[in-house]
């Protein structure tokens, strides 16, 4: 019923445009990584698993684009640049952008991929083997990454799922669905597959996720067209919602979880997390292993988004503040590990509150 929100046909990537929904469903044509890149930095599509893919896939059409082997490779690395730099905070673009890179520059390396491309005297049909053989391996990466995304997503729902054999009332935050994933789902995918299981026995509330709403316009189009009992909170009725509705857990995803189980994801988790904390209920997180920085032992390097101030402003283009406002707009934050009652992955369920994920 949900439509995975990428499509990759012979040299183009369709996008559906996330920003128009749920009132249009618009697919947009991307060509190039320049197209690309401005689409994810406007959020057409979103979500830190579904931005990677969507980068791994533009890279596949660029790297059918024409030219030899080292042209194809600097092409790739110039792309990779500017696909990095689109959005900062979730690790899936860097990583998945990465994979692919490492991918051509594999192919490249392979014996005989770079006859004709400088070699004097090397012939032209040599050159253009060598560089399909590179394009056909960089598709084979982004279709490796979307596929496994997607296994990804069918594991974490499963595990997740297995936490919560009896509980009923759930919140969640953002949009965490087919979406923000290559069609699966991280912490909506653990909710989805609890309906699936319980029918009668599962409720959501679901916050609004100002400032772009994500919360108001895709995960309660996802919840409405999966038939989840669901309903729609401000971001400022959580806390409240928390501790009077009597809500059990709150899963959410996430965009970056460094070794220590340091979590940002989606402006407002934070404050989603103190308010578990204080009403006794656990914080999950839900995420594919692409999302761990193991790299970073705590959250304090995550880089943190900010977005224009507009968006704070005004509201889909009306504005609400006086002219002249000045507005902040951070777009993640980050959840201290200890906050974290468990981090679900496709590989299984750590329990925290202490995280050492350089082991996973
Ligand atoms: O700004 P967005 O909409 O890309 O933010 C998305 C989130 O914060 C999600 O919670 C996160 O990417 C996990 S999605 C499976």
């Amino acid at each position: 019923v949900i439509p995975e929100p990428l499509r990759l046909e012979g040299n183009r990537v369709l996008l559906l445009d996330q920003t128009l929904l749920p009132e249009r469903e618009v697919w947009i044509e991307v060509r190039d990584a320049d197209t690309m890149a401005s689409a994810i930095a406007r959020l057409q599509v979103r979500g830190a698993p579904a931005i990677g893919i969507a980068a791994a896939l533009v890279l596949a059409v660029e790297a059918g684009r024409g030219g030899n082997v080292s042209e194809r490779v600097a092409r790739l690395e110039q792309a990779g640049r500017v696909l990095r730099a689109s959005r900062p905070t979730a690790v899936n673009l860097a990583w998945a952008v990465d994979r692919v890179l490492d991918a051509a520059r594999d192919a490249a390396r392979a014996p005989g991929a770079a006859a004709g491309s400088s070699a004097p005297g090397s012939s032209a049909a040599a050159s253009d083997e060598g560089a399909a053989r590179l394009a056909a391996r960089v598709r084979q990466e982004a279709e490796a990454i979307w596929r496994e995304d997607l296994e990804a997503s069918r594991a974490m729902a499963a595990h997740g799922a297995a936490l919560f054999p009896n509980e009923r009332r759930f919140l969640t935050h953002c949009n965490t669905g087919s979406l923000a994933t290559g069609g699966g789902g991280t912490a909506l995918g653990v909710l989805l597959e609890l309906h699936r299981r319980r029918p009668d026995g599962i409720e959501v509330w679901a916050t609004e996720t100002r400032p772009l709403l994500q919360g108001a316009r895709l995960t309660a189009w996802e919840l409405q067209r999966s038939g989840v009992p669901a309903r729609l909170i401000p971001d400022s009725a959580a806390a409240h919602v928390i501790l009077r509705d009597r809500i059990q857990a709150v899963l959410v995803g996430a965009d970056r979880i460094a070794r220590n189980g340091d979590t940002a994801n989606k402006i407002g988790t934070l404050g989603l997390a103190l308010a578990a904390r204080e009403a006794g209920i656990p914080l999950i997180v839900v995420a594919p292993s692409s999302t761990l920085d193991p790299a970073l032992p705590d959250g304090s390097g995550i880089a943190i988004e900010e977005r224009d101030p507009s968006e704070v402003t005004s509201i889909r283009g009306v504005r609400t503040a006086p002219e002249g406002m000045e507005a902040r707009n951070p777009a993640f934050d980050v959840t201290p590990g200890r906050l974290v009652a468990a981090i679900v992955t496709e590989r299984g369920v750590r329990r925290g509150p202490t995280y050492d994920l350089g082991s996973v």
